[in-house]
């Protein structure tokens, strides 16, 4: 955790701008996509496949009701939407100022010892209040693999988050006994190596025992991570980290962004594939 990274009126500025992004979408022509990481619902999803270079909506699921094969919008857009992304470092220059542009970004990533560190994957998620989903324990270098492992993320708190609204919790140590096992890919013909649409999970060779011995989630020990607005969390590409559905009436509004190490490989099978990889 890095207290006050942004002034707390940045991140506010920051706020705004998300609600006037909320705002300005539109929902007549918007296909209704949910945003979970199961391997179930938004896999196969092209709205969500091509959100790597532009800024898309993504509805809480408990937002959305099916009737007579349609699906319908039950809360206020401003309140239903659980992130938008992945690329508001390229669309949005008030996101792009925070993200590459910004020389306390630079500082952290020269400290952490990047070569040609490059920024992918922005969102704003909002965690809306009474409905704004868990997520559940995962490791970011699942989902953004490089070889080597290379993936940091970069969360900044736009409003306080506390454990009434669904902070961040993660396991202490867990990056370093818990090997990334896994990925989330696109799907390939194993034969053709065409592109089939959708995606899906596939564990990496030679994992199977380390997934046999590793301790179950519920046995690890959890910190959470309660932060005001403006504090920064770094998320190291392999440690466990979660959070809560909020049950509460706040928001709780975060920024977030990853950086990888462009000296590393990063393959056609990461599901987000950027036709632009911003250099900070
Ligand atoms: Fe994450």
């Amino acid at each position: 955790l890095v207290p006050k990274f942004l002034t707390p009126e940045h991140a506010k500025d920051l706020l705004l701008r998300s609600h006037e992004l909320l705002q300005d979408f539109d929902v007549k022509t918007h296909p209704m996509s949910v945003f979970t990481t199961s391997d179930k619902a938004h896999v196969g999803d092209e709205y969500f496949l091509n959100s790597s270079d532009n800024v898309s909506f993504f509805f809480e699921p408990s937002a959305l009701e099916e009737k007579h094969g349609r699906t319908y919008l039950v809360k206020p857009k401003e309140q239903a939407i659980n992130k938008f992304g992945h690329a508001l470092h390229l669309y949005d220059s008030e996101f792009e100022k925070v993200t590459v542009k910004n020389p306390k970004v630079e500082e952290i990533v020269k400290k952490l010892g990047f070569l040609l560190p490059r920024a992918l994957q922005s969102m704003v998620i909002c965690k809306q209040p009474g409905i704004g989903g868990a997520v559940p324990s995962h490791q970011d270098g699942v989902f953004l693999y490089t070889n080597p492992q290379s993936a940091v993320g970069f969360w900044i708190a736009l409003e306080d988050a506390t454990i009434e609204n669904g902070c961040l919790s993660y396991a202490p140590g867990s990056h370093l006994t818990h090997p990334i096992t896994k990925r989330f890919v696109r799907r390939f013909d194993k034969t053709t190596d065409e592109e089939l649409g959708g995606t899906e999970f596939i564990y990496l060779n030679g994992h199977e025992e380390t997934i046999a011995r590793l301790p179950p989630d519920e046995k690890l020990k959890w910190v959470t991570v309660e932060c005001k607005a403006g504090d920064l969390v770094l998320i190291h590409n392999s440690v466990l980290h979660r959070s809560e559905t909020n049950r509460s009436e706040k928001s709780r509004f975060a920024y977030a962004f990853h950086v990888i190490e462009g000296t590393a490989e990063y393959d056609k099978l990461n599901w987000l594939q950027s036709k632009v990889f911003s250099t900070i």
